[in-house]
């Protein structure tokens, strides 16, 4: 039985983002395609003695808002997954974040995805079921995390469906200084729609169809996300940012997720160079990434 395990997760885009009218309880239905791309974060997850405390140590760059405590939500997937198999929650976890924090690219719950597959892994106990059920519970996008690639997700995002791609797509992020809270962006959006709303959310054809085809230039132009005026509106220079993506030459520019950061889909590496160059030189990001999709989803890189 190993004492140590290391897992490797990667961030996510939404590459289309319809949401529903709020529900009863809170959340929104979803209709959304999710890409994993390849900015990782790595979780080791190691036995220890002592029940009492979590011990969690997160390292990194810009990782002031990250809870070393039971509220990061690594923890409280291991405590859930612990609970649910009769188990203590003896581990330490040690986090080293490459994903935004609070940027929309669902670096939380990616962290929350790798530990269950780590406690998993470890404790060599529990089934697939047991894992996605508890990822479930944690988080709309810890499921994703797990199961990468890109897929669609319906209800509030955790009823998962393979998509078809064709072909892998480059991406430059450009990060924001500050993060959005995600319920507030949600808020938000219900404000700006008014009480009235209530469309149901479809999924986006034209994505679909683009990624079947593997054409990123349709890809480009058939991004979309419903929660970006909500973003935009919370901060405003996003607007300014996606614009000066797309005018040098991305494909097509997005809010990730609830924000603040945002994509810019790329045809090659040139074009990724100029967008990233422009990014970086606007004074409207505090960094800029570049990275592709889609990646695999949560895994095990290292048993000890
Ligand atoms: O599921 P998760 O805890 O990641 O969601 C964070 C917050 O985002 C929720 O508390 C809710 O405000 C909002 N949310 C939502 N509808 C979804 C997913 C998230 O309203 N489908």
């Amino acid at each position: 039985m190993p004492s140590t395990v290391r897992v490797r997760v990667p961030a996510k885009i939404n590459l289309s983002l319809a949401v529903g009218p709020p529900r009863a309880d809170g959340y929104h239905n979803l209709a959304t395609v999710f890409q994993s791309v390849s900015l990782f974060d790595e979780v080791t997850v190691t036995r220890t003695d002592s029940t009492g405390d979590p011990r969690i140590d997160v390292s990194g760059t810009d990782v002031a808002g990250v809870p070393a405590s039971e509220s990061n939500l690594a923890w409280r997937a291991v405590a859930a997954y612990a609970k649910r198999l009769g188990r203590e929650p003896n581990v330490s976890i040690a986090i080293r974040k490459a994903i935004p924090v609070a940027g929309g690219m669902a670096g939380g719950s990616a962290d929350a995805a790798a530990a269950l597959l780590a406690c998993a892994t470890l404790w060599e106990d529990g089934t697939r079921e047991q894992v996605e059920a508890t990822a479930a519970e944690i988080g709309s996008d810890v499921p994703f995390a797990l199961m990468g690639g890109t897929a669609v997700g319906v209800g509030r995002g955790e009823v998962l469906t393979p998509a078809m791609v064709r072909g892998t797509y480059e991406w430059v992020f450009a990060l924001a200084a500050k993060g959005l809270s995600t319920p507030r962006v949600y808020r938000r959006c219900d404000d700006l729609r008014g009480p009235a709303f209530d469309r149901k959310p479809e999924v986006n054809d034209a994505v679909m169809l683009a990624l079947r085809t593997g054409d990123s230039a349709a890809l480009g132009r058939a991004l979309s996300n419903d929660l970006q005026p909500a973003a935009v509106s919370l901060a405003p220079h996003l607007e300014s940012l996606l614009e000066l993506g797309v005018e040098h030459g991305a494909l097509g520019g997005i809010v990730s997720g609830s924000g603040p950061t945002c994509g810019f889909l790329v045809g090659d590496t040139d074009e990724a160079l100029d967008v990233a160059v422009a990014l970086s030189a606007s004074g409207l990001c505090s960094a800029v990434r570049r990275a592709e999709g889609p990646v695999p989803g949560a895994t095990v890189v290292e048993t000890g």
